[in-house]
């Protein structure tokens, strides 16, 4: 074992690594402003509290996405479905036309954008942020929430989606 120095921050390489052994759901974060809309990929969604009921995500200071999601009355957590990796490169990938064909989607409750096929919606208005390191804490409350398939989520891990396997 390496040694240890209390104190000090991990080096970045290594602190990429061990996070990379950690497995994650993937999902697409979206909002509208000015009818136009916006969203993109997480893996940092999380739940934060039962009652009330909130949810966050990590957004990267240097987002393009996230000045246009801030402006959203509503924003949504689309959490994807096994077979939605290339949806979810789509929503990461600089510069992507990520609403345009061949992503299905349909205005929600107050035009917030909802991606087909997904396992679940959950929407929220925002509650709550915090700027954190590189990153933005984005708290939600959840006003709304369907599931729609439970069976196959999408996951990320080492750099690759994949799909989760069940013990038995
Ligand atoms: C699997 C995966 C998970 C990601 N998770 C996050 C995340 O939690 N927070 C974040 O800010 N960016 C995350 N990203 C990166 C963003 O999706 C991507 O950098 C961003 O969409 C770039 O475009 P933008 O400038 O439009 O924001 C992730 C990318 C991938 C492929």
């Amino acid at each position: 074992m390496t040694e240890m120095l209390p104190g000090r921050a991990v080096d970045p390489a290594r602190f990429r690594r061990v996070l990379s052994a950690h497995a994650a759901g993937v999902v697409i974060v979206t909002g509208q402003t000015d009818g136009i809309p916006a969203g993109l990929t997480a893996t940092s969604f999380s739940s934060v509290s039962l009652e009330p009921p909130l949810v966050c995500f990590y957004v990267d200071r240097n987002s393009t996405t996230w000045p246009r999601l801030r402006e959203a009355d509503q924003f949504a957590v689309n959490i994807l479905a096994g077979d939605q990796a290339e949806l979810a490169a789509r929503f990461a990938r600089p510069g992507a036309d990520r609403f345009g064909e061949p992503t299905r989607w349909r205005p929600g409750p107050l035009g917030t954008p909802l991606l087909g096929d997904t396992a679940a919606h959950v929407l929220c208005t925002p509650h709550s942020s915090l700027d954190i390191g590189d990153h933005i804490l984005v708290v939600g409350l959840v006003t709304d929430a369907f599931v729609y398939s439970l069976d196959h989520p999408l996951l990320y891990h080492r750099g690759r989606f994949g799909r989760f396997t069940p013990h038995g």
